[in-house]
This record gives C-alpha cells, sequence and structure tokens, in this order.
C-alpha cells in the first residue's frame, strides 16, 4: 500500500525536477544506464569517500544532499531505491486490455459458467440490444446474438428481462456506519481533528454489516466506502464488492483484492460540516471556509515538501555513482502523515470531495491548481449544475459530480440545487453519477436516484451509465466494473422491470459471476414484451384566450383525458382519451363526460391533454416533518424552533410560514394539503395544522390557506423522546396514560386538548416504531375504552407495526408509514422487511393485507413532492389499483385525521402519473387562485 507503484504525471516544472530530464549536461541515456549500474551495485559495501568532493558539487546536486554522514545500510538504502523506480515507473494504472484477461482475481474456484439467453443487454454505455450473455472465471466472456451452450455451463433463460451492468455506488459508508445504529457501531467520522489524511475506512470497516445482503438486493455490486464529511481531510476510502466472502475478511472483500497497482482513494469535504462541527461545537478551526482553505493548503503544502524531499533523495541516489558513492546519509524520506496526500499528488490516490455551493467548489479548483493535484469527483455537489465551467478548471481532469437526483434544501449548501442539475451538467460535459449517502440514503435503492435523473431529463443511457460505466470510471475502475463488455467482471443485474421505471427491482445479482439471492425460481419469471419506452408527454400549451393559465382564469375546459379518479368511489377511464372537466367561476362543475356542458361555454379557454391526461384528486401529505415550520431543518433562524419541555400544548398554526420552497415543491407536485405537527422533545409534540401548500399567506384564499387549524393531536413515544423529564419510554407512555386517563375521569385541571381526545373528538397521533411499544399503546386504547372513553388513534413512523396488524385492524387504529419502506438502523426497531427480491412481502403489503387503514408519508420534507412517486412504487409492490394507490397518499390519510375526503382541488397530470416521464400540467386549487399551467420542479 505505502509503495509508490507509479510514474507522477506532473508538468516538469511543478516538482523542480522529473526522471523524464534530469537537470544534468550528461543527458538521459548517461542517467539511464548508470542507474542500471546503481541497482547491481547496490548490496556492495559503503564507499567512504571525503564529503568535500560532493559538497561543492553544486552544480550536480542543487537540493544540498549532505554526504557527510554516509551511514544508512545497504539494505535500507536499496529499499529507497526500490521506491523511486515504484515512483518512476512509467506503466502506472495502465492495464492490460480486459479481453486478454483470463480470469477475475477474485474468480472463486469452482464456479461453473453462466450462460444467460435471451435477454434484453444494457452494457452501461450504448443501446440495448437483444442478445445471449456468458459468463465463466468470474468475467464476462461472450456476449451475442446467440450463443452455443458450453459444457459444465448453468443456462438461464431470461424471457426477455433486462440486464445491466452492477450498479456501483461510489459515496456510501456501509460498514463503517452499520445497521443498527450505535455508538458501537459509528465509525464513520474521526472527529477528534479536522485534519485525518492518514485514516483509513478499511481499518474500522465490519464485512458483517447487515445491510451488506439489502444492498446487494437493489443490485449494488461495488461501492466505495468513505469516511464521512466530518473532516477536511478525512481519510483513505476503499472499494468492495458486496459479495459475501465465507472468511469474514474485509481484505477479500475489496474490488482490487490481490491486483498489484490499486488504486487508492481519498476523502475530504468542504462548506458548512467541518466548519459547524469545529467551529460551532468545538471552537476551535475551523469556524469558517477561510479556516477550512487555510488547514487544507497547509497539509498540501507539507505534503509537496515532502515529495520534494523524495524526489531529491531519488535523485541524488540516481546521481551518486557519478561520484563514486553507493549510499545516501539519510533514508528515503517518509512521513506517515503525509503518505496518502503524497500519493495524490502522484496520482495514485483518487481525490473525492463532498463540496456543494459554487464558491466551495471554486476554492477546491484553485488549491487543485496551487498545489497540483487531481479532483476525482465532487461528491453531492448539488450546486455543480450551475458552474460547469468552473468545474473544468480544474487541474488537468474534469471532475466527476456524484450527486442526488430530487435532494434539496435540508441545510444551506443544499439549498439551490436543481432538479435539473444532472442534465444541465452532462450537457455541458460534465461526467454525472448518482450515488446514495448509505446509510443516510439507502444504497439499496439508488437506482431510483438514476430513475428520477432520468424523469428530469437525463437520457435514458446517461441515467444508466450515472450508476455503473461513469462511477466505475471515476474510481478508475472500469477495466473490471461498470461495464457489460467482454473481460469485463461478471457483475450483471437481472432486472423485473426496465430499471428505470418506478418500483423496477432485481430478480437476480451476480458479483463475479455467482448468483448472489437465495431461492430465487427463475422458472417463474415472466416472459417479458419488449422493454418500457419511456412516455415523454408534451407540456401543456397554454390556449390563446386572455388570462389563460393565469391566476385570473376563473373558467376552462380539459380535454383529451383518458382517466379521472377523484375519490374512493369516482374512477372514469376512456381508451379513446375523451373525458374532459369544467371549470366554472374557479369550481370544478363537471367532471368526464361533460359535452352538454362544454357546449354552454363557448368563451370559456380549451385546454388540451391530447388524450393521455390523468386526473387526480390533491394529494395530501401528513406527518412529513417540519413542512412549512422550518425552511432549512440546519439553520434553527429559518424557522419556528424546537420547543422544549416547559410549554404547554402548542399548535403549528402559530408558526407556520406560507411560501417557502418547500411547500412550493409540494403544491407544484400536486400535493395541495399539507398536514404539518410541531416537533418537541416532549412526548407532546403539539396540534397539527392543515394547510393549502400554493397559499401565499395564511390570508389567501379568502382566509382558506389554513384548512384546519387544530387537526389531531401528535405524541411521541421511542428513542427520539428521551430526554430530561422523560428518561425512558416507559416514562413516556406513563405520561400518555396519565394524562388520558385524567382527561377521561374529568379531573378539573386536564388539558383540553386531551379531554377532546378521551371523547373522539381530536385524532390522537402517536409516533412510534418498537412492537412492543404498540401493543402497550393498543392495550391503553383498549383500557381507556373500556371506561368509556373514545379514541381515534393513529400510529406514524410504525415500522414495525406490520408484525401485529392484524391486533391493529382490530383495534382500528390507522397507520402512517413513514418512510414507506424501512430500513432496520434502530436497535428498537429492527423488524423491518426489505421487499423483493429478498421479502416477497413489506410493512405496507402486511399491514394492507390486515385491512387496516394506511397511508403513507415523505421521509423528509423535500421528499413531499415524490408522493406521487412513492404511492405508485407501493402500487408496483402491492399490485394495488392506481386508485388504491391515490388513497394511500391521499383519502386514506384524510380518514385517519378526521380531514374531508373528497378533492380539495385537482391536478392534472398529461401522462400516467404512476409511471416516470409525466408530468403535471395544470393545477386547480392548492391555495392559489386561477388555472396554473406546467409547474415544473425547481
Ligand atoms: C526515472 O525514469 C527515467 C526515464 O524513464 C530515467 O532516466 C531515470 O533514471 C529514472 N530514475 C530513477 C530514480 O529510477
Ligand atoms: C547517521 O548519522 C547521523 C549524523 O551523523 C546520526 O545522527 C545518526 O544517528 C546516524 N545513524 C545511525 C543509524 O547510525
Ligand atoms: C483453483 O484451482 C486451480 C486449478 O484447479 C488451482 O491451481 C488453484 O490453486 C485454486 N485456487 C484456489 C484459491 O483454491
Ligand atoms: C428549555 O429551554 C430553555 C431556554 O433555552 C432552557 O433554559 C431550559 O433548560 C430548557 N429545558 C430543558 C428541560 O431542556
Ligand atoms: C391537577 O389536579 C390534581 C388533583 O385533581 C392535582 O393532584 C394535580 O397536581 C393538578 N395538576 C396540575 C398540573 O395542576
Ligand atoms: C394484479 O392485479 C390485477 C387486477 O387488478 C390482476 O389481474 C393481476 O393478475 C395481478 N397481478 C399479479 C402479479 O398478482
Amino acid at each position: 500500500m505505502a509503495d509508490y507503484q507509479s510514474v507522477p504525471q506532473h508538468d516538469n516544472e511543478e516538482v523542480g525536477h522529473t526522471y523524464d530530464q534530469p537537470p544534468t549536461p550528461k543527458g538521459p541515456a548517461f542517467l539511464r544506464k548508470k542507474s542500471t549500474l546503481l541497482l547491481a551495485t547496490a548490496a556492495i559495501a559503503l564507499i567512504t569517500t571525503t564529503a568535500y568532493l560532493f559538497g561543492a558539487s553544486n552544480e550536480l546536486s542543487p537540493r544540498k544532499v549532505h554526504f557527510e554522514d554516509v551511514n544508512i545500510s545497504n539494505h535500507h538504502f536499496a529499499q529507497g531505491v526500490k521506491k523511486c523506480k515504484a515512483i518512476n515507473r512509467t506503466d502506472k494504472h495502465v492495464y492490460a486490455d480486459p479481453e486478454t484477461r483470463l480470469q477475475n482475481q477474485r474468480f472463486v474456484n469452482g464456479t461453473r459458467p453462466t450462460l444467460f439467453k435471451n435477454g434484453f443487454i444494457f452494457d452501461g454505455e450504448h443501446e440495448a440490444f437483444k442478445g445471449d450473455l456468458l459468463i465463466d472465471r468470474g468475467l464476462i466472456v461472450e456476449i451475442g446474438g446467440k450463443i452455443e451452450t458450453p459444457k459444465n455451463a448453468v443456462v438461464v433463460d431470461l424471457k426477455g428481462h433486462i440486464v445491466t451492468p452492477g450498479i456501483v455506488d461510489m459515496h456510501s459508508h456501509f460498514g463503517v456506519d452499520s445497521w443498527p445504529a450505535l455508538a458501537a457501531t459509528s465509525d464513520t467520522n474521526e472527529m477528534t481533528q479536522p485534519l485525518t489524511p492518514f485514516i483509513r475506512s478499511i481499518d474500522g470497516f465490519n464485512p458483517s454489516d447487515p445491510a451488506r445482503e439489502w444492498i446487494l438486493s437493489g443490485g449494488v455490486t461495488t461501492s466505495l466506502i468513505l469516511p464521512g464529511s466530518g473532516n477536511v481531510m478525512g481519510g483513505e476510502a476503499y472499494t468492495v464488492k458486496m459479495r459475501k466472502v465465507d472468511t469474514l475478511s474485509t481484505d477479500d472483500m475489496l474490488v482490487q483484492a490481490g491486483e498489484d497497482d490499486k488504486w487508492r482513494y481519498m476523502k475530504m469535504a468542504c462548506g458548512e460540516n467541518p466548519k459547524r462541527y469545529y467551529g460551532e461545537y468545538l471552537n476551535r478551526m475551523p469556524s469558517t471556509r477561510l479556516g477550512e482553505g487555510w488547514l487544507l493548503r497547509d497539509q498540501f503544502a507539507k505534503a509537496t515538501e515532502l515529495l520534494r524531499a523524495q524526489d531529491d533523495w531519488c535523485h541524488a541516489a540516481e546521481e551518486l555513482p557519478k561520484w563514486g558513492r553507493h549510499r545516501l546519509d539519510k533514508p528515503f524520506p517518509e512521513d506517515l502523515q503525509y503518505e496518502a496526500l503524497v500519493g495524490i499528488l502522484r496520482d495514485d490516490v483518487k481525490l473525492n470531495i463532498h463540496c456543494y455551493e459554487t464558491h466551495d467548489l471554486e476554492a477546491m479548483v484553485r488549491h487543485s491548481n496551487e498545489y497540483k493535484f487531481k479532483i476525482s469527483a465532487f461528491h453531492h455537489g448539488l450546486d455543480a449544475y450551475r458552474v460547469p465551467e468552473i468545474l473544468k478548471r480544474a487541474y488537468k481532469v474534469v471532475p466527476t459530480v456524484a450527486t442526488f437526483a430530487g435532494k434539496f434544501g435540508y441545510k444551506k449548501e443544499a439549498f439551490q440545487s436543481s432538479v435539473n442539475g444532472p442534465k444541465i451538467l452532462a450537457e455541458a460535459g460534465i461526467p454525472v453519477a448518482m450515488k446514495s449517502d448509505h446509510p443516510v440514503l439507502n444504497s439499496q435503492h439508488l437506482i431510483y436516484e438514476a430513475a428520477q435523473a432520468r424523469h428530469y431529463g437525463l437520457s435514458e443511457l446517461l441515467s444508466i451509465a450515472s450508476v455503473t460505466s461513469v462511477p466505475a470510471k471515476a474510481l478508475g475502475l472500469d477495466h473490471r466494473i461498470g461495464k457489460i463488455a467482454i473481460g469485463m467482471d461478471a457483475d450483471v443485474v437481472i432486472w423485473e422491470r426496465h430499471p428505470l421505471s418506478l418500483g423496477s427491482h432485481p430478480l437476480q445479482v451476480y458479483i463475479d459471476g455467482i448468483p448472489q439471492i437465495e431461492n430465487v425460481d427463475e422458472s417463474k419469471w415472466s416472459v417479458q414484451e419488449e422493454p418500457l419506452k419511456f412516455e415523454e408527454y408534451p407540456d401543456i400549451v397554454a390556449p390563446k384566450s386572455k388570462d389563460a393559465c393565469t391566476e385570473k382564469s376563473e373558467s376552462g375546459v380539459f380535454t383529451g383525458i383518458k382517466k379521472i379518479i377523484l375519490n374512493d368511489e369516482e374512477e372514469l377511464f376512456s381508451q379513446g382519451g375523451d373525458l374532459s372537466v369544467v371549470i366554472e367561476h374557479g369550481e370544478v362543475v363537471c367532471t368526464g363526460h361533460c359535452d352538454h356542458r362544454v357546449a354552454s361555454m363557448k368563451q370559456a379557454p380549451i385546454y388540451n391533454l391530447g388524450g393521455e391526461g390523468v386526473v387526480l384528486p390533491s394529494l395530501l401529505s401528513v406527518g412529513a416533518p417540519n413542512l412549512g415550520l422550518i425552511e432549512i431543518a440546519a439553520e434553527e433562524t429559518t424557522g419556528d424552533g424546537h420547543p422544549n419541555l416547559s410549554s404547554g400544548i402548542l399548535a403549528a398554526a402559530d408558526g407556520l410560514k406560507f411560501g417557502g420552497l418547500h411547500m412550493d415543491e409540494a403544491y407544484k407536485a400536486g400535493v395541495l394539503t399539507g398536514v404539518t405537527a410541531p416537533e418537541s422533545e416532549h412526548v407532546v409534540q403539539g396540534l397539527s395544522v392543515a394547510f393549502a401548500t400554493g397559499a401565499e399567506s395564511a390570508l389567501s384564499s379568502k382566509g382558506a390557506a389554513i384548512i384546519k387549524e387544530k387537526v389531531a393531536l401528535h405524541v411521541r413515544v421511542g428513542q427520539d423522546s428521551k430526554s430530561v423529564l422523560f428518561p425512558t419510554v416507559s416514562s413516556q407512555i406513563a405520561y400518555l396514560r396519565n394524562t388520558l386517563k385524567k382527561a377521561q375521569s374529568g379531573a378539573p385541571n386536564a388539558s383540553e386538548e386531551f379531554v377532546a381526545v378521551v371523547r373522539g373528538k381530536l385524532p390522537l397521533v402517536i409516533e412510534v416504531d418498537n412492537r412492543d411499544e404498540i401493543i402497550r399503546l393498543i392495550q391503553l386504547k383498549q383500557e381507556l375504552e373500556k371506561d368509556g372513553a373514545k379514541l381515534r388513534v393513529s400510529l406514524l413512523s410504525a415500522t414495525e407495526a406490520w408484525t401485529v396488524a392484524e391486533h391493529l385492524a382490530k383495534a382500528e387504529i390507522g397507520v402512517i408509514l413513514r418512510p414507506y419502506l424501512c430500513t432496520p438502523v434502530q436497535w428498537t426497531a429492527q423488524k423491518c422487511l426489505p421487499g423483493a427480491p429478498l421479502s416477497k412481502d413489506t410493512g405496507l403489503s402486511v399491514l394492507y393485507k390486515a385491512g387496516v387503514n394506511v397511508g403513507l408519508a415523505a421521509h423528509e420534507p423535500e421528499d413531499v413532492r415524490q408522493l406521487s412517486w412513492i404511492a405508485a412504487w407501493a402500487r408496483s409492490d402491492l399490485n394495488l389499483t392506481e386508485k388504491e394507490a391515490v388513497g394511500l397518499v391521499s383519502w386514506n390519510l384524510a380518514k385517519i385525521v378526521g380531514l374531508p375526503t373528497g378533492p380539495s382541488g385537482l391536478v392534472i397530470y398529461n401522462g400516467n402519473p404512476f409511471e416516470f416521464g409525466a408530468k403535471v400540467s395544470a393545477i386547480v386549487g392548492g391555495g392559489k387562485t386561477g388555472i396554473q399551467c406546467n409547474p415544473r420542479a425547481f
């Protein structure tokens, strides 16, 4: 690892001299010869000669190497020379043509060849094609129309299913931030000092992290295991394959296990994270970006010094024979603290930098040119789309941007992001990769990021490339992984449907030619027709009429509609797409077959959906944290604040701020109504408010911006509510019990909200995840009801609710799952189903089958705009009807929190909203007047 295996590719001026052009009048030929001689005689005894000779030779030894104390051993001198040779290699990181590979280094003896027949192959770069694929010796060995079945081969009939290369996640903390999250399993950030380029994720990596199986089941075959982003220089990273190794050895999981010429990786970070932690919490440097810049430059300056000392040593060693000398006085200069940084300067270490803001990116580009280091990739980089030209100024290579498709707003540096970012970057010639941030974003669903990028305009091929060939290249591993081509590692994924379609999942995953998912019955695979072609639907064209598509458009006719779903009962479908919707004076007056109405409205502008239109009611967000209460989660001053333990029952209505980006994005995605509760450290969170997401203020919509001031009383039980006042979960449940009983007993000082709860007038929403806690709460409800109380209880978050689904159904307790697909991250909520292909069921499917009234909530405020996709995903997993899927994010939730179940507005799509590609064409209602056309995500 510490060997310098490669030739520096720096410009000649950057290190003072190079081996290619030694600063000697004798020329390279002479030196090459001497150098060979030098090696040959390295074992010969030390010849002592006076120093004067050399001391005087400034011209030939400009680095002032002192020969006076010629005292290092032959052995150490030879070691140093060996290192010089390694540094000076000209073939560094030059890999043999994959087609000449005889065997994958990671090949497991005894693995039989596998022939995949009748596949539809996306190779990671080019247009898909139909064909067969043969893997053997852990390699892809043949691709073609029809391949002969070799002796001994396993034959898998793909029946037209899509094959892609294994997914490469270039930003994961799998194994260093293992499930479940405990103080003991957190090995991501060594945050005792901001500069730790010398630590290595491999030293903390836990190959038994249960996340491995989940991640792999999502088609991810390779991950770059990065240290966290808390430090300016975070440490070294490693690439592992997600295949289980019987040895439980981290080393055996490395992609480059057994390879001589390994790439190394480094993680650094700029911007908010380091300064926030060290400055704000520890009051030490860096407390600003200024400090971060200095710390980074100072390190690189020191690393450069070491690099020069090494080069000088090598140079001097080479020059020695000329002076009749054979050894130097000092060993080859090394310093473990700067070793990895010198590796970056020598182009042996690929640098991956967490960086968001335009000025952070530019600062890093500036440093790269000052110290002559390449930036392999900027990670997250949500602002990068604004400065592609700055990225191109980086030293020697254009960095890859490894990013998210739809995340935004959680901190200031993520606030200016755009869903169009990946497309803009790609068009500007910047390589774009999608990555997780596992476990922050479950790597299992990385393909969903690529699919979103596709929806927002990145091409189909680039979207697939963004999780295969692009990250593989950024990792310097494109001779091994990320493509389906002859000689590549046999890491391939067989997909249930097109991988970029909503809810698609792998059927089987191969790593090094070995199938990874157990108990897969290939004979049950369906026959696939031609894979989905992405439908591109046009934006709606504003009618010529005055005021069309403005807040003044009080009336209008929507035609060319294929499907209308309004509520639990009403659903209309017309194959010919000849349904319509009529709006008059801001009211929906007809839906469906409205010819009669249309005829009477000759003046009204006509909005034509081209026969593909779909009309849904407003979607409803309940339980997404902080929507409307705080704009940038990491910035207290952008929101209401976090009440602690002292105050009475607060109403979110009093802290609500209209007009923010999160609300606006929700509105534009057809989530016209939001229900938000306050957040507190207390068991009692407070009263939720229902509001129109499109409203400008509480005064707009003639006061109807606030739909309901007091929707439900929200309480929270579990780990997150442990506090000074409630140090135990049992104390939380005891508090709830006492307060509810007091309310029921009619005590004069009982809180009015709890009285409303026990009378069934105010729904009670309990945020809870653990099964045993849920059971205690079911029992509490029954206890109270035995005494005559009436409660409308539902559970929010509810990771383990499915384990008691039947009891919940019987107790008439609704469930709001947040998120839809859980992860076993919390110790007390590990009962969590991974979904296909690992489990047939999900939490939702179990609850659904048991007859529990269940709805879905966005996990983060920025995910509210994805509610329709979350529902569509559930639809795909559970084989729900479209109406049932809509119910999960509208009327089911409305019933749970006691809001009207009818549409409070209409959302008109230009295509099928249950698949990527369709967009909102028009919105009626949601706190705005008139008809809003073609609202687009920011
Ligand atoms: C480095 O390589 C150059 C040319 O490839 C050669 O002239 C020089 O002697 C080498 N130096 C060392 C220290 O191996
Ligand atoms: C080599 O010489 C230097 C300078 O005279 C001295 O400080 C050092 O201890 C010597 N090292 C050994 C291993 O003798
Ligand atoms: C694999 O098998 C080959 C030939 O059968 C043998 O030479 C080699 O040592 C084996 N490798 C391992 C790791 O068992
Ligand atoms: C509540 O907040 C106040 C003001 O910040 C603080 O003084 C008090 O200690 C807090 N109480 C608890 C229990 O955290
Ligand atoms: C409420 O009244 C009960 C007696 O009915 C008393 O014990 C309790 O301290 C009172 N609590 C508060 C908060 O005033
Ligand atoms: C899905 O449901 C439809 C009816 O809505 C049914 O025809 C179809 O067979 C179901 N598919 C599966 C895989 O269960």
